[in-house]
């Protein structure tokens, strides 16, 4: 049975990648790295930061919400302390990088370059200081341009993580792949608000977290549908991912690969579980490769 796929050319032995923010050097030991095709670092910036006020995670009704505020060491102190380690797992390593300006993503490509990386997943989720803090991901032409920039300057292969908040999330896909990307990325979180009614204010430390896990699966299965249908690069499917079906949806629907957030937090085994239960449906369906599965959705009696 063949389980590897390929993000344009980028091979991965199967389709199970751990998405940005819930994995960390040192929580390695408690995933079973032999059954995860590929890791995605939290996401890193130029400069240091220390993340928002907290509390920073809010667990609502099928839901967890958080705000982090990107907390990570910075991209200098990333390369020398603790990419090494990453590239001793021995799985494709993808580095989650963000910037406060559209400048930023080149230049760290432009250092990640020759370091041994698999690839680069640009967050685009996050303020552009330049724009009065409108996300980089809300703006196609913002996104085309970052992608080529990205691209000039590192031969790396490169993903665009889009953003719910995008007004049309299709074109914010194609303007990626326009700007040369290798494949696409999609969900990351949804803006969301929870509020304390006696206090009157947010349940986080900031005003608006992103809400991800289960309660976002139906609207991410949707996007990952309407863009794989109208873009030929890879997608990456990403949203309340918790069992092996809900990988396979997403498969169904056509993503090529799957990222596992916010179930890695409850069971970090997680991925071994659903790669054997995606194993176990092909094998019932004599499917001899998950090649066979991207994209098989019938829509003939649906419209
Ligand atoms: C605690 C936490 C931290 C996250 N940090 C990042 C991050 O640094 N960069 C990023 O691109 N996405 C980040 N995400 C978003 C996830 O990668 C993913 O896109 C989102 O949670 C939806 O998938 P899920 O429902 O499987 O969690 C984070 C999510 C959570 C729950």
């Amino acid at each position: 049975m063949n389980l590897s796929i390929s993000l344009g050319n980028l091979w991965l032995k199967n389709p199970i990648i751990i998405a940005s923010g819930v994995f960390s050097i040192d929580s390695a030991p408690y995933f079973p790295l032999p059954d995860i095709g590929a890791v995605i670092t939290k996401t890193i910036t130029p400069l240091p930061r220390e993340g928002n006020p907290s509390p920073r995670l809010w667990e609502t009704t099928g839901g967890l919400m958080n705000s982090i505020g990107l907390q990570n060491v910075g991209l200098k102190r990333f390369i020398d302390e603790e990419l090494p380690r990453y590239l001793e797992l021995s799985l494709p390593i993808i580095v989650s990088i963000s910037g406060e300006k559209e400048d930023d993503f080149p230049q760290m490509a432009e250092k990640l370059k020759d370091k041994g990386v698999s690839g680069l997943e640009l967050n685009l989720s996050c303020p552009n200081v330049e724009r009065g803090g409108m996300h980089f991901g809300k703006d196609a032409e913002v996104v085309k341009r970052i992608v080529r920039e990205v691209k000039r300057a590192s031969s790396l292969w490169v993903m665009p993580k889009l953003t719910p908040q995008a007004p049309d999330i299709v074109e914010t896909a194609q303007a990626g792949r326009e700007g040369g990307a290798d494949a696409v990325s999609l969900v990351n979180t949804f803006l969301a608000m929870a509020l304390d009614i006696k206090t009157r204010s947010s349940r986080l430390g900031t005003l608006m977290g992103g809400l991800s896990g289960p309660a976002i699966k139906p609207i991410a299965l949707r996007m990952v549908y309407e863009v794989a249908k109208a873009v030929r690069i890879p997608v990456v499917g990403c949203g309340g991912i918790m069992t092996a079906e809900d990988a396979l949806e997403f498969i169904i629907a056509g993503a090529s690969a799957v990222e596992l957030g916010t179930v890695c937090l409850l069971n970090p085994s997680v991925p071994s579980e659903i790669l054997k239960g995606i194993k176990e449906f092909l094998r019932e369906e004599h499917i001899g490769d998950i090649r066979q599965l991207i994209g098989s959705l019938k829509t003939s009696n649906n419209g």
